[in-house]
């Protein structure tokens, strides 16, 4: 059985994981004001998980003897330093990727790989956290 539309789904996570590195990081050392107390460690914890689980997805891939993408997902990173812009595109980023992670749950729920489906579906429930913490903060 061909896995391509697995790897291509967890090919979409990877580039959208790597895209949150350099999103998290980028809202890391602009934040700015008194929020920057809270924001500047939760945007670099942020950016480390998503390094986690960019190391998942892409050794996955590996596992399904597919390629991994080298490349982050192109949609733009917006500057700012307005903590509730970065908010907002941290809510839209998590919403993104809670959705890929979704639909590459799909493709696994027949897969006899249950190692593989387990870290997935961690991965998915992180983000899926993620959007609620978000959407908390933002209330
Ligand atoms: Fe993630």
């Amino acid at each position: 059985m061909s896995h391509k539309a697995l790897i291509d789904k967890l090919n979409e996570a990877l580039g959208w994981e790597l895209r949150a590195i350099n999103m998290y990081a980028h809202y890391a050392a602009n934040v700015k004001g008194i929020h920057r107390l809270q924001l500047a460690p939760m945007f670099s914890t942020e950016a480390t998980e998503s390094l986690t689980h960019a190391n998942i997805v892409r050794q996955s891939i590996v596992k399904l003897l597919g390629i991994p993408v080298t490349e982050r997902n192109p949609h733009h990173i917006t500057h700012t330093t307005d903590y509730s812009e970065m908010l907002q595109f941290s809510l839209e980023t998590e919403t993104q990727a809670a959705a890929v992670y979704g639909e590459a749950m799909i493709h696994l729920e027949k897969a006899e790989d249950q190692e593989l489906r387990d870290a997935i579906e961690q991965i998915y429930y992180a983000e899926l956290r993620s959007v609620e913490e978000l959407r908390l903060l933002m209330d």
